[in-house]
């Protein structure tokens, strides 16, 4: 594994490495991608291999430019072309009717196909260099956090990748919002960086699958209930709530050890009054209450806790508007059950 920055000569680089069907991780606006040419069946094995990943779980395809769309999709009906130009590049993945070229290990046999244009623009440059669509999934080992830092990648995965190209912080920090637009209303299949708001905006109402109300056979492997977890247990409650849950937690201080707490706000660190000395650490996801912020912290913050090997993580939900949908959805699959 390499760790490169994002010059121009090492852009090229990485392109041409994916290219000839080698493994790089990018970073996007949402979490860095494991990336591979979509079109070279061994090299997208390997992806499932670095990330020990079922084989069913289908990944997502990215391309840097709108005239790209129809190397891998069929052409898009009017609600995904609305979408497509008014949303992309964005963290929006558009589930379309696949082009039967492209091969079964990228969409696990499905029909479809799940479609991105990144907004990065070391994500872009990299799939333009590459000159070919890249399938790239998160940069993570299967059903474990996302990664939000080359730092990340380079602990998780680094033995099992070519390059990693360190762009910084994502600044999104949450994956992308999946909309599948095969069936009318088109359905949230995973709530992310795209608000349901925006897209709601433009095409009207979209059906929205509820954190926690996955079909026992999730269409979507991104719907399965334990994803995104850190090692620690982690304990869920509702936004606001960890100050009356004292008793609880002080508990489970005695019982676990050495605690966590992750909260939204500031105003949620002072309703915690006393009760914050049960807790060993205290993040918070954004001091002024923005989700956006939230969002952007949360994965380094769950790595972070992860790392220093508290015993247990308490967290509150966010407030369920904006990002603070993707940020539930994320905390519950990362919660213990
Ligand atoms: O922000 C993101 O989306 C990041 C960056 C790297 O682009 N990628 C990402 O990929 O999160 P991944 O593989 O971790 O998540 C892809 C999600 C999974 O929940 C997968 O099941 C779903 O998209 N998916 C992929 N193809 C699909 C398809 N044809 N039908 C339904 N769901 C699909
Ligand atoms: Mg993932």
């Amino acid at each position: 594994m390499e760790l490169i920055s994002p010059s121009e000569a090492n852009l090229r680089r990485a392109g041409a490495c994916i290219a000839s069907g080698g493994l790089v991780a990018l970073p996007t606006e949402t979490v860095y991608g494991l990336g591979a040419n979509a079109f070279d069946a061994r090299a997208v094995a390997r992806i499932f291999e670095a990330k020990a990943r079922p084989s069913f779980d289908p990944l997502i395809v990215h391309i840097a430019a709108l005239g790209d769309v129809e190397r891998v999709a069929l052409p898009p009906g009017p609600t995904a072309r609305i979408l497509m130009e008014r949303l992309w590049p964005g963290p929006l993945t558009l589930i379309l009717p696949r082009r039967p070229d492209l091969p079964d290990l990228v969409t696990s046999g499905l029909p479809t196909v799940a479609l991105r244009l990144p907004l990065h623009p070391v994500a872009r440059a990299i799939i333009s260099y590459s000159g070919t669509a890249v399938a790239a999934p998160s940069a993570n080992p299967f059903g474990y956090l996302s990664p939000t830092r080359a730092e990340h990648v380079a602990r998780m995965l680094g033995e099992k990748v070519d390059l990693i190209v360190d762009g910084g912080p994502c600044p999104i920090g949450v994956e992308s919002t999946v909309l599948d637009v095969t069936v009318d209303p088109p359905v949230v299949l995973r709530p992310g960086g795209m608000e349901i708001e925006a897209i709601e905006a433009l095409i009207g109402r979209v059906a929205v699958g509820g954190v926690g109300s996955a079909p026992p056979v999730p269409k979507s492997p991104g719907q399965l209930n334990s994803h995104y977890a850190p090692r620690t247990p982690l304990f869920l409650v509702s936004a606001g709530k960890l100050a009356e849950r004292a008793d609880a937690v002080r508990s489970e201080a005695a019982e676990r050890g050495r605690l966590a707490a992750l909260l939204f706000d500031d105003a949620s660190r002072g309703r915690l009054g006393a009760a914050a000395s049960n807790f060993a650490e205290i993040r918070i996801l954004s001091p002024r209450g923005d989700s956006l912020e939230a969002a952007a912290n949360l994965f380094s913050h769950l790595h972070e806790l992860d790392e220093l090997g508290v015993d247990a993580i308490w967290a509150e939900r966010a407030p369920e508007r904006g990002l603070g949908r993707a940020i539930n959805d994320r905390l519950y699959k990362a919660s213990t059950k």
